[in-house]
């Protein structure tokens, strides 16, 4: 258990995105290169940082300096150790992790289902990002960096959450909804977990409780060396007729084999019944099949005798990791 020593450093922790990101002219927000500027100098560039840290320390660590649409496994897997190191000190508040927003959600999810259930109900992981690189003429990196330490240093605050826009998600329900708008995340139907209002907290709803059973993976059981379990994504759409799912299954050269398989269905999970017929190949193949749905709001409720697990409240790209990482533990 944690101990109830007192706290008295928030810990940053950067991986990129457009929130390090720069642009050759400040009036460009979206031709801008991402994750250039190093994690210390972009809170170097906060004024109003040491009015909210209430005088904790503030330490800056670079875990990565990815463009997110470029995440890797490795990454989230020094990331969630960096996080576990980090939250285990006595003196260490919380964590705030910088990320780009195009996946942002998928490792709010890895974090929320891999994290030690004692260090996340106990103190926060919050991730934020940009919409608009830090040479942008008017960034919004700087003040989701202040609401992020907000939140960190929230009394009660816990688990793993992200914030943005003046909005604080759940690391379970974030989602990016919009490609260039500043305030990109929804969290569906769940709604938002709180506001941060002035350095101001307003909460809504619950902090999110840690994973347990249903679906957490400890860190130690995580592949570190060898190749992840491969679960690709599918889709159902007019027309589809699941050969892209057969393709999958051939085995090729130096290409691992096909693991899993999630499927974002039409509405409720709904399949062409060609891609179905496919998918029912996959899994006679050994392959396990997820239906999940395109849909951005609601969840998948489970049919009478389907072949395929339901994904539940998970998106297809978080109900992907879900699977890779029980594949992992099996
Ligand atoms: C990224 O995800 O790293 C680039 C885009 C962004 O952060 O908005």
């Amino acid at each position: 258990m944690v101990s109830d020593q007192i706290s008295k450093k928030v810990v940053v922790l950067g991986t990129g995105g457009t929130i390090a990101g720069t642009a050759q002219s400040a009036s460009d927000n979206i031709g801008y290169t991402a994750a250039q500027v190093g994690v210390a100098q972009l809170l170097d560039g906060v004024p109003g940082l040491p009015a909210v840290l209430q005088g904790h320390d503030l330490c800056t660590e670079q875990v990565a300096q990815v463009d997110s649409k470029d995440m890797r496994f490795d990454i989230w897997l020094a990331l969630a150790q960096r996080v576990v190191h980090h939250l285990a000190q006595a003196e260490v508040s919380a964590v705030v992790i910088t990320h780009g927003t195009d996946t942002l959600e998928e490792t709010a999810y890895f974090l929320h289902a891999v994290l030690p259930q004692d260090l996340i109900s106990a103190k926060p992981v919050v991730l934020t990002c940009a919409m608009r690189p830090a040479s942008a003429l008017n960034p919004d990196g700087p003040q989701n960096l202040m609401d992020a330490v907000t939140v960190a240093l929230t009394p009660g605050s816990h688990g793993v959450v992200a914030v943005c826009a003046g909005t604080v998600h759940g690391g379970l329900d974030v989602q990016k909804a919009h490609t260039y708008k500043v305030d990109a995340f929804t969290s569906g139907d769940a709604g938002p977990l709180a506001y941060v209002e002035e350095a101001q907290v307003r909460l809504l709803r619950k902090w999110p409780l840690a994973q347990v059973n249903k679906g957490h993976v400890a860190i130690k059981d995580i592949l570190k060396d060898e190749v992840w379990p491969r679960v690709e994504i599918v889709m159902n759409y007019a027309g589809c007729d699941g050969q892209v799912v057969l393709a999958m299954l051939q085995p090729r050269d130096s290409v691992a084999p096909l693991r899993g398989l999630v499927v974002a269905g039409t509405g409720n999970g709904t399949l062409h019944h060609d891609l179905e017929r496919a998918l029912r190949q996959a899994v006679q193949s050994g392959v396990k099949v997820v239906r999940s749905t395109r849909c951005a709001n609601g969840r998948v409720l489970p049919v009478a005798d389907s072949e395929f697990a339901h994904s539940e409240d998970l998106s297809p790209v978080k109900a992907r990791i879900a699977l890779m990482l029980g594949l992992m533990s099996r």
